[in-house]
């Protein structure tokens, strides 16, 4: 298929990767995530998603329930790295919601007036997210930096990790 001019982006890359993806059930899922991933920030624009509902002839009220529900999905640009802070029932008793405020501060984020869940740094460095659960609620209070998670977090061990990532340029 001949690619489409958008006054937003280059769709040369999205065309390559809805081409390449065979017409299995799980295909729009396989199309967004392989989007996200060619995306500068790790994110999904909404130019690119109406060009995916439009190539694969898909309602974009569709594409946005889906990319709302999974939360590896992100519909605003992303930073570098990226720290999640587990918010479920065990990790807030065992005081994520200090360690979470304790990330913000550390990183010098400040939270805009109604965000929630997902905050970036005006340096696009560093985001900081929320899960509901990591499903290692034994070893609560539980973190990730990047794909690697931590336990029994103290702030002692937040402020040594954080550190440590903020030595390194960008993700590896
Ligand atoms: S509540 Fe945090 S890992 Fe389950």
């Amino acid at each position: 298929m001949e690619a489409t001019k958008s006054p937003y982006f280059d769709t040369v890359a999205y065309d390559a990767i809805i081409d390449a993806c065979n017409d299995s059930p799980g295909r729009l899922l396989t199309v967004l995530e392989e989007a996200q991933k060619i995306t500068p920030h790790q994110y999904l624009p909404e130019p690119v998603l109406r060009h995916i509902a439009k190539r694969l002839d898909v309602p974009l009220s569709r594409i946005y329930s889906i990319v709302t529900f999974y939360s590896f999905f992100n519909l605003k640009p992303q930073g570098d790295h990226t720290i999640t802070v587990c918010r479920g029932t065990a990790c807030h008793t065992r005081g994520s919601k200090m360690l979470l405020d304790d990330v913000l501060l550390r990183l010098g984020i400040k939270p805009k007036e109604g965000e929630t869940g997902s905050f970036t740094s005006e340096d696009m460095r560093f985001t900081v997210k929320t899960v509901a659960c990591f499903g290692q609620c034994a070893l609560a209070p539980v973190i990730a930096i990047d794909e690697v998670i931590y336990s029994n977090v103290t702030s002692e061990k937040l402020e040594t990790l954080l550190k440590k990532l903020a030595s390194r340029k960008v993700k590896s």
